[in-house]
């Protein structure tokens, strides 16, 4: 395990690699189908990272103390081959977790090569099982029927059990949250609700749209008594609960109202190859132009290593500042980072 931590002493531990800026939904809070339209221009081809060069860049994060490695977008299982990537990644030494989150729209069709090429975990976002609030929520009007169809698949080829992601917007799904519990609580795969965010510009987020987390377990423990549980690991981001019935657990992810910044050992690559320390970053650092102009392994490591060893970003401890200050006129979108 290297020595590396950030200027608040945090180490490095997890990356985040989105593979691909395109996604076939438009959640309004992520990709609004007014911006992304058909005359949207993604990323050509040659500007997006080749499986060699992703996997050259985790072998370097790795070394400078990465196990955790997670794949994004845009929707990752849009991207061609990725069972391939999956692949490759897997057998590097030292990487402990490979995880995948996925809208699961393609996930039928995909789940058996993922689980044959080695990945290890997946994470499904489900907002609603209510198919008129799924299909707002996911800017397609697509219904339930081809994820819900996923999420069984990737169950049965041995995936169980899932993470449900679950982005909570008051007026839009916070009445369709009790649903979702007794319905995932029944399959035994732990859902994970997560305070809706402010990343990007394209949202028009107001801090009137987040249901708390207080909130949210408030509504699950009326009618499915919860307890809470002990973190997993030190920098996770979701405070965990189980069923008192002993049968299953759920997450929630309070990044507006419970920052936890203090233990981020986050870093995030985008599918343009520039990496990000923190999700509300207004920059990435390039490291593509490093990759296709001959530098050498040791001079892409030594130039993560020193701006990590700078890092003092602890956007989510002052946002509200920060927002005051105009802090959100440019920043990465989380299509580009995956969240
Ligand atoms: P596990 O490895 O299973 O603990 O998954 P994870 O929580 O890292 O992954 P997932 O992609 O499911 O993330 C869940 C939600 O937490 C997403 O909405 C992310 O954007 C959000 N999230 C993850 N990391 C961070 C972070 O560093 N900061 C903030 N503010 N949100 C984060
Ligand atoms: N706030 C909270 N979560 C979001 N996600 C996308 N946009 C937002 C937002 N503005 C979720 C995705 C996915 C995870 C990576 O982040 O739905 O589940
Ligand atoms: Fe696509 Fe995920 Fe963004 Fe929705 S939140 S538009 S599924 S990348
Ligand atoms: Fe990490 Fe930035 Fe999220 Fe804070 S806001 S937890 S520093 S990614």
């Amino acid at each position: 395990m290297s020595e590396l931590k950030d200027k608040f002493g945090r180490p490095l531990n997890d990356l985040r690699v989105s593979v691909t800026d395109r996604c076939n939904f438009r959640c309004p809070f992520c990709m609004p189908a007014e911006t992304f339209g058909e005359r949207y221009e993604f990323l050509p081809k040659t500007e997006i990272l080749t499986f060699e060069e992703i996997v050259r860049v985790a072998k370097i994060f790795v070394d400078l103390g990465v196990s955790k490695v997670r794949l994004t977008g845009g929707e990752p299982l849009l991207r061609n081959d990725i069972e391939v990537l999956v692949y490759q990644l897997a057998g590097i030494k030292g990487m402990t977790d490979l995880a995948l989150t996925t809208n699961g729209y393609l996930l039928t069709e995909k789940a058996q090569a993922l689980k044959d090429a080695g990945l290890h975990r997946i994470t499904v976002s489900l907002h609603s099982l209510d198919d008129e609030v799924f299909g707002k929520m996911n800017g397609q009007g697509f219904t339930t029927e081809r994820v819900l169809q996923g999420i069984e698949t990737a169950a049965r080829v041995g995936f169980s059990p899932l993470k449900i992601n679950v982005v909570v917007q008051k007026g839009v799904n916070g009445h369709t949250l009790v649903d979702l519990a007794r319905f995932f609580k029944r399959r035994g795969h732990v859902l994970r609700f997560i305070e809706y965010m402010d990343v990007g510009t394209l949202n028009g987020w107001r801090m009137d749209d987040v249901v708390s987390a207080d909130e949210i377990i408030r509504r699950i423990d009326k009618e499915l008594p919860l307890e809470p549980l002990e973190r997993s690991y030190p920098s996770e981001v979701a405070l965990r609960y189980r069923y008192t019935d002993g049968k299953g657990e759920i997450g929630v992810i309070a990044s507006v109202t419970k920052p936890f910044c203090g233990d981020c050992a986050r870093i995030r690559l985008s599918a343009e190859g520039k990496f990000y320390t923190c999700l509300f970053a207004s920059q990435g650092h390039d490291l593509k132009t490093h990759l296709r102009t001959g530098a050498s392994d040791e001079s892409i490591k030594e130039l993560i290593a020193s701006i990590w060893s700078n890092r003092t970003d602890r956007y989510s401890e002052e946002r509200a500042q920060l927002l005051e200050a105009g802090a959100h006129a440019t920043r990465a979108e989380m299509f580009q980072l995956g969240g």
